[in-house]
């Protein structure tokens, strides 16, 4: 069942929480010296992955990775049905999460990524939805773009949403701060990312399948091993749910709350701009 927990406790009240010059300020990329190189590293890595990323998404989640971005739009749900709110889809690779916002009602999406090849996935994808029955998404405009320097002006958006790229980001203060920007005063952010579940016995069996199994699978299939080691490294040195919830906190969002799903495989972070 899915717990919710408000993220109502100061900064320094969290141990171990995530900032800027803490270990926790962004991911890391073995061998990569500073945040633009590590930038670098990640965009090409996705870039390597794209052509195989949805059938490897689907297959080594069982396609829980689908339930789960449902799950993101039925909560913002009143956001999207209003043809007049516009809503990122940041870090959106081929697009999954932009889709199923899209599918929930009439607000204007706009996709983010940086990596060209994830994009042209989205855009290809966006285009044969288009033409059969799917006809009801709405056009989807694709943008290339990094979060950290995003070119849209302030107050834009009444949503940001982001699934399984914020822990890629190589500062997560300020990619905060960024998302922070473009909302309008008011608006939400959904942060949906993978987390270390908390049972016992489920999460040693998940950590012997995420760490083990997982990356040998998933550098099989794509033929890139790298990217399969990089993914439960990267889980691993996320912050927690409570230190993400912090961070926002601290990054000036309001009403900061997290949801975990599926025994804490996962979590959803949201919150308002203050
Ligand atoms: C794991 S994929 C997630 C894609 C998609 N949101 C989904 O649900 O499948 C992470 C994506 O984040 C993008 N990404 C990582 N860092 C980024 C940054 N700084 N700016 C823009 N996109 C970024 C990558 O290019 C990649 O497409």
């Amino acid at each position: 069942m899915a717990e919710r927990n408000p993220a109502t406790r100061a900064p320094t009240d969290v141990p171990t929480r995530a900032g800027a010059n803490g270990p926790l300020s962004g991911t890391r990329f073995e061998g990569a010296g500073d945040e633009q190189e590590t930038s670098r590293r990640v965009r090409e890595m996705f870039s390597g992955i794209a052509p195989r990323y949805d059938l490897l998404n689907h297959l080594l989640s069982g396609r829980l990775d689908n339930v789960w971005r449902r799950r993101v739009a039925r909560r913002f749900a009143p956001t999207l049905a209003r043809a007049d709110s516009r809503v990122l889809d940041l870090c959106c690779g081929t697009g999954d999460l932009a889709f199923a916002l899209a599918r929930n009602g009439a607000a204007q999406i706009t996709g983010a990524d940086f990596s060209h090849e994830m994009l042209a996935l989205a855009r290809s994808k966006s285009a044969a939805l288009g033409k059969g029955a799917a006809a009801a998404i709405g056009a989807i405009e694709f943008v290339e773009a990094d979060a950290l320097r995003l070119p849209f002006a302030d107050s834009t958006f009444d949503l940001v949403t982001t699934a399984f790229g914020f822990r890629n980001l190589a500062n997560y203060d300020e990619g905060l701060k960024e998302i922070r920007r473009v909302l309008r005063p008011g608006g939400e952010i959904g942060i949906l990312e993978f987390s270390e579940p908390r049972g016992k016995l489920f999460g040693a069996l998940y950590r012997f399948y995420f760490r083990r199994i997982l990356p040998t699978l998933g550098g099989m299939i794509s033929g890139n091993s790298a990217a399969y080691s990089y993914l439960p490294r990267s889980v691993g040195r996320f912050p927690s749910p409570e230190e993400l919830a912090a961070q926002m906190a601290a990054a000036g969002f309001d009403d900061v709350q997290f949801v975990r799903w599926t025994g804490g495989i996962v979590a959803l972070h949201t919150a308002r701009r203050a």
